[in-house]
């Protein structure tokens, strides 16, 4: 009998990837130990922003059942994707709780042989760790195990999924190769097949090195600012070069959100820990990006003469990058509370991260209703997400402001600056 999918955790990943399976015609089953997110699944609700989800959703919504039942989830499935989150934990290793957590539903109320797919970011040498597990609990049904990475981006969660660049499995034997490669058929990203560990390891190595050039081109931005060099023809000069690119390559607050800063530290900790190899690049790609962040704050503090106390400072964007509501680790986050610890009178502003961004602040900042709202409320803005709202709009909103552009919104427009500009790398000064 054919079985279905089961996606354990229905996190960004975890529904992302539902939808690309049902995308790609598989019936599928979801489920998650958080009963309102499960809630408003099943009513068709996405419970988070993320650009397409909505519309994507409800296209495929015949084809997923979502629930918090374990009886129903096990019913009729026998392929488990685990999309647990696996947060930064004690010692910087990563804490794998929730992913124990799904190993042990599994062996409990699995009823057939299957087959477990572990698509959460994990230390190398977990998937060998999980077989080992499952043996020694002598289950009566045969339990197969892959590493099968994720690469999406949130924001461009979606599109992702379903038009991966590659498709990452990591197994040890021939039928859990055809198993996979059956599963992502549809999918028309090169598929890697590989050993548990290597496939465990391609993905910290890819997040390691996204991490890496965030870390070199904000440092470059600084080197520009430094020396006094126009930090748009240096980048020009440097990235036409197609061995470089332009790609994740831009001036910014550094890099946030719920993967790069853990899975860097995480990392970095294991093959130092267990191995006893320092990885220098990785420790300086962490340490440029922690330096980095505030670094416009810090000019703002210089140009109000050494204090913001009472200053009004408005923060354009919550979430870490735009298009998605998550403000884990976001940078602006960073931003805020160093504004508030620094006596400025805050009004923060996103497009779709308020929520969020109240649950983290509460009354310690103003939540402005609307763009324009969040500008006309204070002299100095502060840009610390680039939703196209801001990148896009008028300029001439900031006339008589100072802007603090922690994402170079404006450098394409430098002409129609009429105001103070202060961007990751430079200075433009009123006219
Ligand atoms: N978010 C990203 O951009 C991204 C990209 C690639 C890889 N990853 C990796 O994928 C994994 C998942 O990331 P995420 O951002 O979707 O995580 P998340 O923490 O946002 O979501 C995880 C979901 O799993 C659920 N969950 C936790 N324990 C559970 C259990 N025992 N049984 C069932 N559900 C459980 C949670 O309720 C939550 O809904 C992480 O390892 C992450 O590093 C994330």
């Amino acid at each position: 009998m054919q079985k279905k999918i089961l996606i354990i955790g229905v996190g960004p990943v975890g529904l992302s990837t539902a939808i690309g399976f049902a995308h790609a015609g598989h019936e599928l089953i979801c489920y998650d130990i958080d009963k309102e997110r499960i809630d408003a699944l099943k009513n068709g609700i996405a419970p988070f922003y993320e650009r397409d989800l909505q519309y994507t959703l409800s296209m495929h919504a015949d084809k997923i059942l979502f629930t918090d039942n374990l009886k129903e989830a096990f019913q009729d499935s026998n392929i488990f994707f685990i999309c647990v989150g696996t947060p930064i934990g004690h010692n910087n290793s990563v804490d794998m709780t929730a992913i124990w957590n799904s190993i042990d539903i599994i062996a409990k109320n699995v009823k057939h042989d299957s087959t477990i797919v572990i698509k959460s970011t994990v230390p190398i040498g977990t998937n060998k760790k999980v077989v080992h597990y499952i043996d020694k609990l002598g289950l009566k049904y045969k339990i197969g195990v892959v590493s099968n990475p994720e690469f999406l981006a949130q924001g461009t969660s979606i599109q992702d999924t379903i038009k991966a660049t590659r498709i990452v499995i990591g197994c040890n034997t021939p039928q859990l190769r055809e198993l996979m490669l059956n599963i992502y058929d549809k999918f028309s990203g090169e598929k890697i097949v590989t050993t548990p560990e290597s496939a465990e390891l391609i993905k910290y190595e890819s997040n390691c090195y996204l991490a890496m050039r965030v870390s070199f081109v904000n440092d470059l931005a600084h080197v520009c600012d430094l020396v006094g060099a126009d930090v748009t023809s240096v980048l020009k000069g440097v990235t036409l070069d197609p061995r470089i690119g332009t790609r994740y390559f831009e001036p910014g607050l550094g890099y946030g959100g719920s993967c790069f800063p853990k899975d860097t530290i995480c990392f970095h900790n294991q093959i130092q820990s267990e191995y006893g190899y320092e990885q220098e690049l990785i420790e300086a790609t962490i340490d440029i990006n922690s330096r980095h962040v505030l670094r416009l704050c810090r000019k703002m503090m210089d140009n109000c003469g050494g204090s913001i106390m009472n200053k009004k400072v408005s923060v354009l964007g919550m979430s870490f990058k735009k298009d998605t509501d998550d403000v884990r680790n976001s940078l602006a986050v960073n931003i805020v509370s160093y504004l508030i610890s620094n006596g400025a009178i805050v009004s923060v502003w996103d497009l779709k991260a308020m929520e969020n961004a109240k649950k983290i602040f509460q009354d310690s900042v103003i939540y402005a209703n609307s763009l324009d709202e969040a500008i006309a409320a204070s002299d100095i803005i502060f840009i610390a997400t680039d939703w196209n709202e801001i990148v896009d709009g008028p300029l001439d909103r900031f006339c008589n402001k100072s802007v603090y552009d922690g994402r170079n919104c404006f450098l394409n427009r430098k002409e129609e600056i009429t105001f103070n500009y202060y961007y990751v790398g430079g200075t433009i000064s009123e006219k």
